[in-house]
């Protein structure tokens, strides 16, 4: 899985892919978040990103293309995700979903109340005002 890291000017696609997968993007551009794109042997399977910053970082807009679905993709860019923020000092990983909670526990994130992620994590967007209070939230720790 080849990983390229995608500037404010090549978020295009990514938003195309979120908004096909009805996942926030309102706040893509904002500071502090890395986003990604992913290609396997030249062909793009998907997106994801990581927000923040320190040991506590939010798992965002992982999404693969509708039609590179079921191959296992999902659970590769995930594993790529996790080595890169493993590398840059990441001790959590935390997110919420609102359709694809298994296929995060078949990966080793645990689900939990909202009520005890880290205050960093709170504060982002995504927890404050962009998923529904009905999401789920997880959390995997790298180290
Ligand atoms: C969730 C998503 C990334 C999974 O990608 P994928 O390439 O289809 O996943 P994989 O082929 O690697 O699947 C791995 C396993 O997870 C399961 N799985 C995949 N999507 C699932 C989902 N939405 N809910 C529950 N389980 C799921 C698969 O059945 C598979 O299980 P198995 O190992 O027992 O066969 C993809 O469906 C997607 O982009 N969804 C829309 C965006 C989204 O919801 N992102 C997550 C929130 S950030």
């Amino acid at each position: 899985m080849h990983m390229t890291a995608l500037s404010n000017n090549d978020l295009g696609p990514l938003r195309d892919a979120l908004t096909q997968a009805g996942l926030p993007v309102d706040d893509l551009t904002y500071s502090g978040r890395q986003f990604f794109s992913f290609n396997h042997q030249g062909v793009d399977v998907g997106f994801a990103g990581i927000e923040g910053e320190g040991a506590e970082r939010l798992l965002r807009s992982l999404v693969v293309l509708e039609g590179q679905r079921g191959r296992g993709a999902g659970v590769a860019v995930l594993a790529a995700v996790e080595a890169f923020a493993r590398r840059e000092g990441v001790e959590r990983l935390h997110l919420l979903t609102d359709s694809a909670a298994a296929f995060f526990t078949g990966q080793g994130y645990q689900q939990e109340d909202r009520s005890l992620a880290p205050a960093s994590i709170s504060a982002t967007a995504q927890f404050k005002t962009l998923c529904p209070a009905s999401a789920t939230y997880l959390s995997k720790r790298l180290v």
